[in-house]
């Protein structure tokens, strides 16, 4: 199934009642599994969690290490790109160049990569003192 199908078969279930606006997520592991996620939202609204967090979690859960692609689908005006805290969790798990593909469910389709979404990232490299 590519990364498309994938994210715009689980966009399906995300639980948007308040923002109603429902996101899907697939990531392609450098083994070539796919893992897929959408926003679960919270009625206190900071605990919601993005549709990236929960592909993310999923490949996590699954034994997944390392992201080679990930794709984001939501029914936009244009593709919308991953907040803040996802391009951080993104990166923890992506190398700069992978690509991340921003989509809307009437077609468009953008692409960009990891580093081109967070120059300057924060890395575990930056916590060594040597
Ligand atoms: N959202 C995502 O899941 N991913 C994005 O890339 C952008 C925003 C969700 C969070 C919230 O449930 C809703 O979209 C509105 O912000």
């Amino acid at each position: 199934m590519s990364l498309l199908e994938a994210a715009t078969a689980v966009r399906e279930n995300a639980y948007a009642p308040y923002s109603r606006f429902k996101v899907g997520a697939a990531v392609r592991t450098v083994t070539g599994a796919v893992h897929v996620g959408c926003n679960v939202e919270n009625a206190a609204y900071p605990e919601g969690t993005c549709a990236e967090a929960g592909a993310i979690a999923a490949m996590v859960a699954a034994g997944g290490t390392r992201i080679a692609e990930i794709l984001v689908i939501a029914d936009s005006a244009e593709p919308v790109p991953p907040c803040g805290g996802c391009r951080q969790k993104i990166a923890e798990f992506a190398p700069p160049e992978a690509a991340v593909t921003l989509c809307t469910t009437a077609g468009q389709e953008v692409r960009t990569t990891v580093a081109a979404l967070l120059p300057g990232v924060f890395t575990a490299a930056h916590m060594d003192r040597a």
